[in-house]
């Protein structure tokens, strides 16, 4: 995917910031006159290290909400299970031990993750099936399995990423720890698509004000975009610290740890940022829409899907879409808070109980995690689980 489709297939970006074309267009310029410096992306990374530190005994990425995931899917023996974002394995190994000859679809756009699913598949005799891809690309390859739409008895979706790519400090999604400025989890099979440093040594100052406030819901979006565009002037940001520093540099040094995070841990001023950028370089929002329909299209009727998700953008389409909301054009809805919640959108085909034609919610109510779950796994702190049957 060139950044040129990446910039456009984000809808909020797509039709209000203008600024991004703007960018986009001079960008492609500087680059023919060799004016700017090269984009300082790194290429692709031998994983094999990394992939030798984790195993499938000790999952290296602990499930989130796990008892209440399996309690909404409800699988019985024999059932076959949609894991589209199989991760570190942790949801997936728990269903395999739990129900006697249930057959998972592991899904996942990094490669890494598939690696250990094809680790997963050797240990529970082929009771695993690895599928290297995105949301917007089952379709595609679950048809090639031949299977058919309406087939599936469970789908999860565990939105977001994986403590193996948060910890890895060389994928560079990380403010801690000080790797290249990534962020994209599949790189290796999309070497060219644009990652983070391309984002914010490229783009003009609007369109960075723009990313930052769409996905990051940063309030101070326009301050640190210009504060990035002058730092970059001095030399590339290339690396997750130097990032971090200059959105810190943003701020009077007494404000960049103030802000707080859901248990009231101080939180750095850039963990906005890099959740912005994130969000925008994996285009993780329509790709969050495609998964939906994607699992809706799989689904049989009577089938269970239980989506998680991390922040308040996504819980938002989530909801929405279960409530039969048409996302097909992203661009009508405004998923700021603010502008949030009239109570009076028409809801295409809402039923009274809350769901659609598609979907009757589990529970109405969003679900959190348990306080010992939290104290035992904080990144789980801020997840919101969301369980619906298909009709
Ligand atoms: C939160 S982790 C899942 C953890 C997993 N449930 C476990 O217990 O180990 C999310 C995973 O989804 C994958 N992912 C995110 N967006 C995706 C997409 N659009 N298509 C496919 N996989 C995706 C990420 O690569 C990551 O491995």
């Amino acid at each position: 995917m060139t950044f040129h489709m990446c910039v456009r297939s984000n809808p909020m970006l797509r039709k209000t910031n203008m600024a991004v074309w703007g960018a986009w267009r001079s960008w492609k310029l500087s680059l023919h006159s060799s004016t700017v410096y090269a984009s300082p992306g790194p290429g692709p990374l031998d994983r094999s290290e990394e992939l030798s530190s984790v195993s499938t005994e000790k999952p290296p990425h602990t499930p989130v909400m796990l008892k209440e995931v399996l309690h909404y899917l409800d699988i019985k023996p024999g059932q076959v299970v949609l894991d589209m974002t199989f991760g570190g394995g942790g949801h997936t190994k728990a269903i395999l031990n739990m129900v006697p000859e249930v057959t998972v679809l592991a899904l996942d756009r990094d490669p890494t993750a598939i690696s250990l699913a094809q680790q997963l598949a050797k240990e529970y005799s082929g009771r695993v099936k690895p599928l290297l891809g995105r949301f917007s690309e089952l379709e595609a390859l679950l048809s090639n399995m031949n299977i058919k739409p309406g087939s599936i008895d469970a789908v999860l979706l565990d939105a977001g990423c994986s403590s193996m790519q948060m910890d890895q400090a060389e994928r560079g999604f990380s403010l801690s720890k000080d790797g290249p400025l990534d962020m994209r989890m599949d790189e290796e099979r999309y070497p060219d698509m644009p990652c983070a440093a391309d984002v914010v040594n490229t783009l003009d100052q609007q369109a960075l004000a723009s990313i930052l406030t769409a996905y990051g819901e940063e309030r101070h979006a326009r301050k640190i975009a210009s504060t990035i565009v002058e730092a970059r002037r001095v030399s590339p940001i290339t690396r997750t610290q130097q990032l971090a520093s200059v959105v810190a540099g943003s701020f009077p040094a007494a404000v960049v740890y103030a802000r707080k995070d859901r248990l009231h841990r101080p939180a750095h001023v850039a963990t906005k940022t890099f959740q912005a950028l994130r969000i925008f370089v994996n285009d993780e929002l329509n790709e969050l829409h495609a998964g939906l329909r994607a699992a809706r299209a799989a689904l049989t009727p009577g089938g269970r899907l239980c989506v998680i998700t991390f922040h308040s953008l996504e819980d938002r389409l989530v909801k929405r879409f279960l409530q039969g909301d048409d996302l097909s054009n992203l661009d009508q809805y405004h998923f700021s808070p603010r502008k949030q919640g009239t109570g009076k959108e028409k809801l295409v085909d809402e039923k009274k109980d809350g769901g659609s034609v598609y979907w009757l919610p589990l529970r109405r109510k969003v679900i959190t995690p348990e306080k010992y779950d939290v104290k035992e796994n904080p990144r789980g702190r801020s997840a919101k689980l969301r369980a619906a049957l298909r009709r």
